[in-house]
């Protein structure tokens, strides 16, 4: 045989042992492709943020689309993948625009549609989705449904809203915001009616038995979805479909609904989320996901947050363990959400009251700092003494937790709250950009809200200016967080188990998916503290943080790791890389 045949045959042949072998390889790994893989918010980071408070580009006081344009390159440098917009349609803010007074149109104060479509441009451009805030429970009294059902029995939009002729006997029960609200059925001259608002009065409550009602929710939906949003986060959910007539404090409810509302969004737009929030008891999370993870795709995990806050505030880690391991199972394709602080107050509601009244000691001693007899109304940065050891565990725990972590605008700079402003607008104040006059939020003379501009959460100290510059500030350790969680996907597609490493005060995440292994470690406690990871026989021999520089090898069947106070660290097991 010539030499140039043998030389082609043997080409061949190699060639055919090359895709044979690697056939073998996939089959042996058994590396099917993952459908949950396709679920973007499996592992996405997600930043919230309202428009009016991150950049005014028109000098009139208010943040505005354009200056959120202008600041895309920001978040998409820090590494978020999603921004959860709060409420921007037209709204007497009388509740910082969860009192929408016209679900269609955009706030004139936040620019014109035009505004919001370059946005929503630019966002796709840097490869940021959004998930708009969607406020469905109730309206605002001045929306015109409701001007026309107070005023005219016979409107169309009478039966749109909860009516009762006489008050009924718990128009006093079940407020949302108690303290503050004083009745759940106000009476009505005009309507010669009382209607049923489960948080302000000036937010009546709508009525989702009515098929009219349901079919404009889902016109609302379709509407953004039409417009490019990637989601919503959907307002309130076990007050959409309670039923406020079988009981304003324990009342019935229409989980069928949020099927509806699934199979509505998922047809017009197969990717498209629903990330609820409803704060409800691990038993009811079935209702809420759905049996099979056919109703909300994600919700906040309002549940755990709370003994989360409560290891925080004691260094006592066991509830928080049972809190997640309570709400472990979830089904079908389900999935939390973590966050620290969101824009509303911490809940406490669900804590024992002595729970409850060590965390206000440690984080909300003063009466001002709590709210609606549940709550702590402040930012994380103050909370935690501004320590930054412990700001760090906090959001390298939060980054860690199974499920989809949330992030507060203004929180990866340590911004402060201003407790001399009402309620939940404490933690709502404007963006710190720069250290010029007011923050380079605005250039008007009068922000339209006070900007924080004393103190060591003065914008002259905390700016993203500032801490652009330097590498060791909590922008850049932000930063860096959010892309190590991004090279553990482990975390939102694998399965997970707490690790039992002999101290009380710490708490120990595993997460394994398709032969791979991530491993996480967080101190609750001030005192360092020596914890001991037992390594799975046979195949962890090392672990390697992808924190620090270093790689631990087992000894007797554990690593030996050392964690300082408040210590915490992210280790992959097998290898550095994935
Ligand atoms: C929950 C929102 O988070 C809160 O800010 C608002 O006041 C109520 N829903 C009413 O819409």
């Amino acid at each position: 045989m010539p030499l140039t045949t043998k030389l082609f045959l043997m080409k061949r042949l190699s060639c055919c042992f090359f895709f044979f072998s690697l056939i073998t390889q996939v089959l042996a790994q058994n590396t099917a492709p993952d459908i949950n893989e396709e679920l973007w918010y499996k592992n996405c980071v997600i930043y919230s943020l309202e428009v009016g408070t991150f950049r005014d580009s028109n000098g009139d006081g208010t943040g505005d689309f354009e200056g959120l344009t202008g600041q895309l390159s920001y978040l998409d440098a820090l590494g978020i993948d999603a921004i959860w917009l709060a409420p921007f349609q037209s709204s007497p803010k009388l509740d910082d625009g969860y009192d929408v007074a016209n679900y269609y149109d955009v706030d004139p104060q936040y620019g014109s549609p035009g505004d919001f479509a370059e946005f929503m441009y630019q966002a796709r451009k840097h490869n940021i989705r959004v998930i708009m805030d969607l406020v469905l429970n109730h309206t605002s009294d001045q929306h015109p449904w409701f001007k026309q059902a107070r005023t005219d029995k016979n409107s169309r939009y009478r039966n749109w809203y909860v009516w009762s002729e006489e008050r009924p006997q718990d128009w006093n029960k079940g407020m949302a915001f108690p303290g503050v609200q004083k009745e759940t059925w106000t009476y009505d001259k005009k309507a010669s009616a009382y209607y049923f608002h489960r948080f302000y009065k000036f937010q009546p409550d709508l009525n989702f038995e009515n098929p009219d009602v349901r079919n404009e929710a889902q016109r609302i939906l379709g509407f953004w979805l039409n417009q490019g949003v990637s989601g919503f986060r959907l307002d309130a959910v076990p007050f959409i479909i309670d039923l406020p007539k079988t009981g304003a404090e324990k009342p019935e409810h229409m989980y069928e609904l949020i099927s509806e509302f699934r199979r509505f969004v998922q047809w017009r737009q197969g990717d498209a989320l629903i990330l609820g929030e409803a704060n409800v008891m691990p038993d009811e999370n079935k209702e809420y996901f759905g049996e099979n993870g056919d109703r909300m795709h994600t919700m906040f995990n309002f549940y755990a947050n709370q003994y989360l806050f409560y290891g925080l505030a004691t260094g006592e880690v066991e509830p928080f363990k049972k809190a997640l391991t309570d709400t472990k199972k979830n089904p079908g394709t389900a999935q939390w959400a973590y966050f620290l602080r969101n824009h509303d107050e911490i809940d406490l509601g669900r804590l024992t009251e002595e729970q409850r009244n060590k965390v206000y000691q440690a984080f909300g001693p003063e009466e001002n700092m709590q709210l609606y007899d549940r709550g702590i109304r402040r930012r994380l940065a103050p909370m935690l003494g501004n320590n930054r050891q412990r700001l760090e565990m906090a959001y390298s725990l939060v980054f860690s937790l199974p499920g989809t972590p949330v992030i507060r605008y203004g929180d990866e700079l340590g911004m402060g709250d201003d407790l001399r402003l009402p309620e939940r607008i404490a933690v709502r104040t404007p963006m710190q950009w720069t250290n010029e006059k007011n923050a380079g939020f605005t250039a008007a003379e009068k922000p339209f809200r006070p900007i924080i501009s004393e103190g060591e959460f003065g914008y002259q100290k905390i700016n993203a200016a500032a801490e652009r510059q330097d590498p060791h500030s909590l922008l850049n350790w932000t930063a860096n967080m959010i892309r190590i969680r991004k090279e553990c996907p482990e975390i939102g597609l694998g399965d997970w188990q707490i690790v039992e490493v002999g101290v009380p005060e710490v708490l120990a995440i595993r997460y394994n998916y398709q032969g791979k292994s991530v491993m996480m470690v967080h101190n609750f406690s001030k005192e360092p503290k020596q914890i001991q990871i037992p390594a799975q026989a046979n195949t962890d021999k090392e672990i390697f943080s992808l924190i620090k520089n270093n790689k631990l090898t087992a000894a007797n069947g554990v690593f030996k790791v050392s964690l300082a106070g408040y210590g915490y660290n992210w280790f992959r097991v097998g290898s550095a890389i994935r």
